[in-house]
């Protein structure tokens, strides 16, 4: 009797009408008295006014939303559960960490805007449905929906459950290989292309010339010497992303191989006018010696090609509270800030043509990043536009604690 509970107050006002009415005298007692009952009546069998949304589920729906609450909550994805009409039931926290303030008893539009979800959620009454779409705002995210109906029993009334899955990540590292390919393909391309041009002209136009053949002969070995290297990176990058989680456990003498990459450079440095400072202090790190060789190698060589208008680089190689560290600085016009969180990006250079000029392939400091990354340490650039670049590679202590390379990894 719920409804005559609720319905008092209108019953009560009809009685007090009805009753005026018979006062005056416009209508008989009988009549009032069956106009009343015509309004009881009514009242009982009337549909009642909307029902609160959870309802619908059936009775014990709070213990219900708690059960499906808690089994939706060991779900690694963001899960909706809702009603008949659209309306959220149940979600899970990974629901609103994805999607922000969400509402039970809200319509799903108000938590999922995207309107191919929109249109999923409608057309899941007929088979469950699968769609990708992207939002925009606050960052560019790429999700999949799942949308599918169910029933809990042969009875209950229908749910609508929206499981959705974070695609962003992997159409990133997608997108990247895509790039990859195609900036190798290309680095391929063009010294080839070289190749196969001076080819022609040995063969053709130039057959007899003996002059020009010396001088193109020269030109393609320089070409074919850009393509080996550039191999040599590629399959070195490939090679370390294999073993990027096997940390080497080797004793390797960081200033003794500091100072026979250097030496082996000061050819290049002589011929470009600069002067190797080196600064070694006794340091043992935990390393792969080749790999190590690697890193040396290239920070001392970018230092000299890029930074030859300073005509000095220092080299220096110390135990510090932080770990063994090989700093590499030079003087010369060093690197804008806009740059430098991407020099570690593979065939990212600030002017290619100068990179190519020096024979460089844009894979140097890739390397030397994911090397250290596989020895738990780490790579810092700092740089003044105009005062020469540091770049500091820092390694784990061979006598070090095993929580050190932890301390660097997560610094990084
Ligand atoms: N010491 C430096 N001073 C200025 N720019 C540098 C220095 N080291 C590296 N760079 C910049 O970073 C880019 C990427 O370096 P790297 O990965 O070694 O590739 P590569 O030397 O083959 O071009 C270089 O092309 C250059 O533009
Ligand atoms: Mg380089």
């Amino acid at each position: 009797m719920a409804w005559l509970a609720s319905a008092r107050w209108p019953l009560l006002a009809t009685a007090f009408v009805l009753a005026s009415v018979v006062a005056a005298g416009r209508l008989g007692p009988w009549e009032g008295l069956l106009a009343f009952a015509v309004v009881l009546l009514a009242t009982a069998v009337a549909p009642r006014a909307s029902a609160p949304a959870p309802r619908e589920v059936g009775g014990g729906v709070k213990a219900l939303r708690e059960e499906l609450s808690a089994i939706l909550s060991g779900l690694p994805d963001p899960v909706l559960v809702l009603d008949r009409r659209g309306f959220v039931t149940v979600f899970n926290e990974r629901a609103r960490a994805a999607l922000g303030e969400i509402r039970i008893g809200e319509p799903v539009s108000f938590a999922l805007r995207a309107p191919e979800v929109l249109e999923a959620v409608r057309a899941a009454s007929s088979a469950p449905q699968t769609v990708l779409y992207v939002e925009r705002a606050p960052v560019e995210r790429w999700r999949e929906a799942h949308v599918a109906q169910t029933r809990l029993s042969p009875g209950a009334g229908v749910l609508t459950v929206v499981a959705l899955r974070d695609l962003t990540e992997q159409r990133r590292s997608e997108r990247m290989r895509g790039d990859f390919v195609a900036n190798a393909s290309h680095e391929l391309r063009t010294p080839l292309a070289s190749l196969l041009g001076f080819i022609e002209t040995l063969q053709g136009p130039a057959k007899n010339d003996v002059a020009a053949r010396e001088k193109f002969l020269e030109i393609m070995r320089a070409q074919a010497n850009r393509m080996s290297r550039l191999i040599d990176d590629l399959l070195s990058l490939s090679r370390i992303e294999l073993k990027a989680h096997v940390k080497p456990r080797s004793v390797v003498d960081l200033a003794e191989l500091v100072r026979g990459v250097a030496d082996s450079l000061q050819p290049l440095a002589r011929e470009r006018g600069v002067e190797i400072a080196l600064t070694l202090a006794q340091a043992s790190v935990r390393g792969d010696r080749d790999e190590l060789i690697r890193v040396a190698e290239n920070l001392i060589e970018n230092a000299v090609k890029y930074g030859q208008s300073g005509g000095r680089v220092d080299v220096g190689v110390d135990l510090g509270a932080e770990g063994a560290r090989l700093v590499v600085r030079d003087y010369g016009p060093g690197v804008a800030p806009e740059h430098l969180p991407r020099l570690t990006e593979r065939f990212y250079r600030v002017d290619v043509g100068d990179s190519r000029d020096k024979g460089g392939t844009g894979l140097g400091l890739a390397l030397v990043k994911h090397i250290l990354q596989r020895h738990g340490g780490r790579l810092t650039i700092e740089s003044a536009a105009g005062d020469g670049a540091t770049f500091t590679a820092l390694l784990e202590p061979a006598d070090a604690p095993a929580n050190v390379g932890q301390d660097l990894k997560r610094a990084s």
